[in-house]
């Protein structure tokens, strides 16, 4: 099965007061057929810049980018064109033509393809508006409905023609949360039926939910593998759970020197450290600050204080000689996921105890360390049988991949 999209090493270039801007940086992405893709980050990432680029609305610069087995890299404007009639668009603001009733608007989808009689394209156009509710209005103009209702109309005029691909960009912002999520379920249902792919590209978690499979845009650089990443630093969390946890999820940056939290500042997030170093330092009142220890990237910090319901244990700052990026979970997301995940956060709790008991020299045995619970320990025995080792091999491997923080306070 051939991907309808694959994007290798895009690179995309403005021109801003006469000079040569980078927007998007080495993109590599590939969505299968049947695949519903939510694409998202923050406002001037690059998102709308990369769907333009894939819906044949602006031509390619540097890399490849493959769009229903066409290289666009090099392609005529008549390529493009043909390609485009493949695809169906779907807008924040509708796009939909006032002068033409509901019905029209659809069927004109259809005409431009060529290849259906008008009396076809009127029968094609109303089952697809009866598919998405709007069978009765199918005379009405756009200006007397609603903002969902001219969405499902949006959606229809996309879908009518059966496309492989659908690109839709913002869909629900215009909307109000419950009409949004609705328009969304309501075009991913139609797409599956049809059997097209769909990127959607989306600021709205409250419709993160239709997909497990989510891709982030950040300053023109896609998909840094956040799921890959927090598998590393959390071993214990199951693919299940980290899709979960993946929408919840924040980027932040800081720059050579800057202070992420202070010792006795209110604990509100967990973060696990992407790219760059953090220093720990104690600062007890009356004694000279002390550099605890250095993370990179894939340690964790701030859970002790979370854990504890309570303030920040030691300040932590990105190292003077590097910026650092760092996943962030807010308090109740990290809590959400504590409770989805037992192994996790009996880890977190062992480690919270190990940081406190810090003049501790000597490891008890790995079960004393551990404390378990009987859920915790069903896990651990279904995932012993599932990899055939043994329970203790299996928790020393945890203990021993637990940060080097632990390792370095020992
Ligand atoms: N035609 C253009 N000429 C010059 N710069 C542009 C042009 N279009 C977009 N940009 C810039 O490129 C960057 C990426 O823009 P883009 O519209 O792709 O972002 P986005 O992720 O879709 O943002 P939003 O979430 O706000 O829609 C921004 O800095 C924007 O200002
Ligand atoms: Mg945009």
């Amino acid at each position: 099965m051939n991907p309808v999209i694959k994007i290798q090493e895009l690179n995309h270039y403005y021109q801003e007061a006469g000079r040569k801007k980078q927007i998007l940086f080495g993109v590599n992405l590939e969505i299968n057929p049947q695949e519903v893709v939510i694409l998202t980050g923050a406002s001037g990432s690059g998102k709308t810049t990369l769907l333009t680029l894939i819906g044949c609305l602006r031509s390619v610069q540097e890399g490849s980018l493959k769009v229903l087995e066409h290289e666009l890299k090099g392609a005529s404007e008549v390529e493009r064109m043909k390609l485009r009639q493949r695809i169906g668009y779907i807008f924040q603001h509708f796009n939909l033509l006032d002068f033409m009733t509901v019905l029209q608007n659809v069927m004109l989808s259809l005409e431009l393809q060529k290849n259906f009689t008008p009396a076809e394209a009127k029968r094609k156009s109303t089952e697809i508006l009866q598919a998405v509710g709007m069978g009765k209005h199918l005379n009405a103009y756009p200006r007397d409905l609603s903002g969902g209702q001219k969405q499902r109309v949006a959606i229809a005029r996309a879908l009518v023609h059966r496309p492989p691909l659908i690109l839709a960009d913002e869909p629900t912002s215009a909307l109000d949360r419950h009409t949004g999520q609705e328009v969304v379920e309501l075009m991913t249902a139609l797409a599956k039926e049809q059997g097209s792919a769909v990127l959607i590209v989306t600021h709205d978690s409250r419709i993160f939910n239709i997909t497990n499979r989510i891709v982030r845009m950040e300053d023109g650089q896609l998909d840094l593998d956040y799921q890959g990443r927090l598998s590393v630093a959390l071993p214990t969390l199951t693919d299940k759970q980290l899709t979960d946890v993946i929408p919840k999820i924040n980027i932040l940056k800081f720059q050579p020197g800057e202070i992420v939290f202070r010792q006795g500042d209110l604990a509100d997030k967990f973060y696990i450290l992407m790219e760059g170093e953090v220093d720990v330092i104690q600062e007890d009142p009356g004694s000279e600050p002390k550099l605890l220890r250095k993370l990179g990237p894939n340690s964790y910090f701030g859970e002790v204080g979370l854990l504890q319901q309570g303030k920040r244990t030691a300040t932590v700052k990105a190292a003077d000689s590097t910026p650092a990026k760092a996943i962030v979970f807010e308090r109740t997301d990290f809590q959400k996921m504590m409770l989805n995940s037992e192994m996790t956060s009996a880890l977190l709790n062992y480690q919270a105890i190990k940081i406190e008991q810090r003049e501790a020299k000597t490891r008890p045995s790995v079960y004393q360390q551990l404390p378990l619970a009987n859920k915790e320990l069903q896990i651990l025995e279904d995932y012993c049988r599932q990899t055939s080792r043994s329970k203790i091999d299996v928790l020393s491997e945890l203990v021993n991949q637990l940060p080097t923080q632990i390792k370095d306070s020992e």
